[in-house]
């Protein structure tokens, strides 16, 4: 279990996030390091595996991609070893993440794991999404700059930095010690030693990106085949103009998509894909029937939630009470009202079995919530 010691997250929300960087001085006390260098390279080999390997030698930068089978021709010179969404494949890791439960889940995207050596790490960048870097093992030189326009270079292939900043952070950071860096703020980690860093990334989509994703989302459930229609059409001046009015009428039919309630579905959609689902899968495809799941409890199965389930809630109002909409994987899941707080203490829970199912005073929604929540893909019966 990690416990970050961050007292006062308020001040921490309204003085820091998306604001200003910020150095915290063991924020895990006692910091002990839930994977090794050894396992991080375990993880760089595997062929799903987001990894790359960043060096410099004699001032010659080089990025080169995972997976890796040799170590050897990469790691040359100063150099890091960089693994993504290291929270997918070791509980520990995923425990660390989930220290952070102060930011609302759907903006966490995942955990980075660097390796450093000595001198190593990536060169002055800017990164566009908020970060929080926890130290592991080893020591590193952090800068930060201010946030305006620094000068972009490209070193090697997909490697961006920026030639430098002066900085307004210069600190080295010690095991257990935590520095958030906001979106624009150009930093430089330097390692002092061998060292580990963890890398706790969000998201935050562009226009661009919403659009792209409505628009699929739109497709793949054959939506908003409304036509444009006029049976109160004008006569103009000249053939070749489009009204204002014409336009503001397409605006609207825009506006009508954004306003219905499938925007909020896309949302939820959007935000609970997962690498393992389908994207706009089809209605659940239910594996699991309600008596497998209770003989699974009845012989002492244990169900663990998928490291990388994905849980959105929303909280809607109707007929004047508030419900709460939830979603797993992209598929939704709803109780009644009254259900709704065993169901939000099922999705907080570490795992679920029969001895678990003792602390609800219903049983027989237990083993409904559980049904859906395996049958949506989130959780799994650890056989
Ligand atoms: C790291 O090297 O661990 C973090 C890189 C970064 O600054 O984004
Ligand atoms: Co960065």
């Amino acid at each position: 279990m990690y416990k970050l010691n961050l007292p006062n997250k308020h001040h921490f929300l309204t003085e820091h996030w998306q604001k200003k960087p910020i150095v915290i001085r063991n924020a895990f006390p006692n910091f002990a390091d839930p994977l090794d260098e050894h396992e991080l390279a375990g993880l760089a080999q595997e062929e799903d595996i987001d990894s790359r390997i960043i060096s410099k030698k004699q001032g010659v930068w080089s990025n080169t991609q995972g997976p890796f089978s040799d170590f050897t021709p990469y790691c040359i010179g100063d150099w890091s070893l960089l693994v993504q969404s290291v929270d997918h494949y070791i509980p520990e890791v995923k425990m660390l993440l989930d220290s952070f439960d102060f930011i609302p889940n759907w903006r966490v995207d995942d955990l980075m794991v660097s390796y450093s050596v000595a001198n190593g790490g990536v060169g002055p960048h800017i990164d566009q999404y908020d970060v929080f870097i926890i130290q592991g093992q080893g020591t590193r030189r952090w800068q930060v700059g201010a946030n305006k326009h620094h000068e972009s270079i490209q070193p090697a292939k997909n490697l961006k930095q920026i030639t430098g900043f002066d900085p307004i952070i210069d600190e080295i950071l010690e095991p257990g010690d935590l520095i958030y860096i906001p979106p624009g703020f150009p930093h430089n980690g330097v390692a002092l030693t061998s060292c580990l860093n963890y890398s706790v990334g969000f998201r935050a989509p562009t226009q661009r990106e919403l659009l792209d994703g409505f628009v699929d989302y739109a497709q793949a459930k054959n939506l908003f085949n409304q036509r444009y229609s006029d049976p109160d059409i004008s006569p103009r001046d000249s053939r070749f103009e489009i009204k204002a009015s014409e336009i503001e009428k397409m605006k609207s039919m825009f506006m009508q998509m954004i306003n219905s309630v499938h925007f909020d579905d896309f949302i939820a959609t959007y935000f609970t894909e997962t690498k393992d689902v389908d994207m706009y899968a089809a209605d659940l495809t239910e594996n699991y029937s309600l008596n497998e799941i209770i003989n699974l409890l009845d012989n002492g199965v244990i169900f663990q939630r998928k490291l990388d389930t994905r849980v959105i809630q929303q909280k809607l109002r109707i007929n004047d009470k508030y419900q709460t909409v939830t979603w797993v994987n992209q598929h939704r899941i709803n109780v009644e009202i009254e259900h709704e707080n065993m169901l939000l203490s099922m999705l907080n829970a570490n795992y679920l079995d029969n001895q678990e199912k003792n602390n609800y005073a219903n049983g027989l929604i237990f083993n409904q919530i559980l049904a859906r929540l395996v049958n949506a893909g989130g959780w799994y019966p650890d056989i």
